[in-house]
């Protein structure tokens, strides 16, 4: 039997998608052609659905088992993303309970379950009478970070920071936008607030395209935290500057504003179109290479590269819900890998007395700090140049003893936080 297209249909197939078949969450709803053809207020709704069902799929499940003698078998798996879609709105999202249970109770019916039909009513009938108690007595934090992030967060960097970390992903990170110029005025035109970074910061939600000055290509989306690597290099008006991973080239649009060539290189043919196509837009010239960055050498050795290494992301679990559950201890293995043989290449880019920013977009020390200790232990023709709070708008909580950059999720709590990012400094001697 099939349902008309509907904003609840379309987040019950796409909970399947990211959780059973692993697909990435914004893969997911881009290739879900039923999805494009809602009006956007129901596609808006959609992924609210989804994003609230994995930021609270411990606590949801937890829910689910209370009530439940045994759990479900697995070929009643979308009886269980059923559940999930009701509870994410009776509990999380304040839908009028007989609204979330009827429309979750009709979803099963249009979708064939009718063995599962009246399960589905008892289970979320039960849950509006006790499940906002049974909430309050949760642990939040702990039943929604997976064990292995859980353990390996409390040992980088103890539980009372881990909590804080698990409890700022419960929550849709804010919209943080970089301009080409005039922060100030940018502000007012876009009702935005400027940190002290330089990012302008406004409430997440609604078409970004149709702001202004975004056709315009006066600014870009980009994380106040991922703005930061970049502004490690110094001066580079006028350099030239190698961006090793580049795409889709938020940290080469910042390059290239600030008056510098950037030479921006990435593997993937494809995140390249779509790198030159947002440069396009920003009316920003760079050079563009499709290359291997372990294998490729530039023509002669350079002062400035950043490299933005592939990484697991879970440093952008606020805005990318789906890491969690998509990622493991061995893509932190897998990639640590990877990232030690990027590292190694770009030192033997670099011109004597120049300078090597790294970074990635991840919580996990075996993407950050260990890296670095591990080239500097290996000897390494590199020292690392300790950063100084005045160049990151004054955030010295994201400063590590090291003197590297170590933003996490809960640091500017009082301004909605901001992604976890790790870089670090590095002259080559
Ligand atoms: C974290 S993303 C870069 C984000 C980008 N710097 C930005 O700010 O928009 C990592 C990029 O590295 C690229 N990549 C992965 N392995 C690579 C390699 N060996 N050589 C070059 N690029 C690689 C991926 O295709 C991906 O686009």
């Amino acid at each position: 039997m099939t349902s008309p297209p509907s904003a609840r249909g379309a987040a019950l197939d796409l909970i399947g998608a990211v959780l059973r078949q692993k697909h990435p969450l914004d893969e997911a709803i881009d290739e879900h052609s039923a999805l494009a053809e809602l009006p956007p207020r129901d596609r808006a709704f959609a992924r609210l659905l989804l994003a609230t069902v994995l930021r609270r799929l411990g606590q949801i499940d937890a829910l689910i088992a209370h009530c439940l003698e045994k759990p479900l078998p697995a070929r009643a798996a979308v009886t269980q993303d059923l559940l999930r879609l009701g509870l994410a709105q009776l509990l999380f999202l304040r839908t009028p309970p007989h609204a979330a249970v009827a429309t979750t109770v009709d979803l099963a019916e249009a979708r064939g379950f009718l063995s599962y039909k009246g399960l589905v009513n008892a289970v979320l009938r039960r849950l509006s009478q006790e499940g906002a108690a049974l909430v309050e007595a949760q642990d939040q934090a702990r039943l929604n970070t997976p064990q292995w992030l859980w353990r390996n967060w409390c040992e980088a960097y103890g539980e009372p920071t881990a909590h804080a970390i698990a409890i700022a992903h419960l929550h849709e990170a804010p919209l943080d936008i970089s301009v080409r110029s005039d922060p100030q005025a940018w502000c007012e035109r876009l009702d935005a607030t400027l940190l002290s970074t330089g990012t302008l910061r406004r409430q997440a939600g609604g078409p970004i395209a149709s702001l202004p000055g975004y056709g315009d290509g006066e600014w870009w989306v980009q994380d106040a935290a991922a703005a930061l690597p970049v502004k490690l290099l110094g001066n580079i008006a006028n350099e030239t500057v190698i961006d090793l991973c580049a795409a889709p080239g938020g940290k080469t649009a910042q390059i290239a504003a600030a008056g510098a060539h950037a030479i921006a290189l990435d593997r993937s043919p494809r995140r390249v179109e779509r790198l030159a196509s947002n440069l396009a837009r920003l009316k920003l010239t760079v050079e563009t290479q499709v290359a291997d960055a372990i294998q490729w050498r530039p023509p002669e050795p350079v002062k400035f590269i950043l490299l933005d290494a592939p990484c697991t992301a879970t440093g952008a679990i606020r805005r990318h819900p789906d890491v969690p559950h998509l990622k493991t201890m061995d893509d932190v293995g897998r990639l640590a890998g990877v990232q030690e043989r990027l590292l190694h290449a770009a030192v033997e880019m670099l011109a004597p007395g120049g300078i090597l920013v790294y970074c990635t977009c991840s919580l996990e020390p075996q993407e950050g700090r260990m890296q670095i200790e591990r080239l500097l232990g290996k000897g390494a023709p590199v020292v690392r140049v300790p950063l100084d709070a005045a160049e990151i708008g004054g955030l010295s909580e994201c400063i590590s003893p090291d003197g590297d950059l170590r933003t996490l999720p809960c640091h500017m709590a009082d301004k909605e936080g901001l992604d976890g990012f790790f870089a670090a400094r590095l002259r080559r001697a």
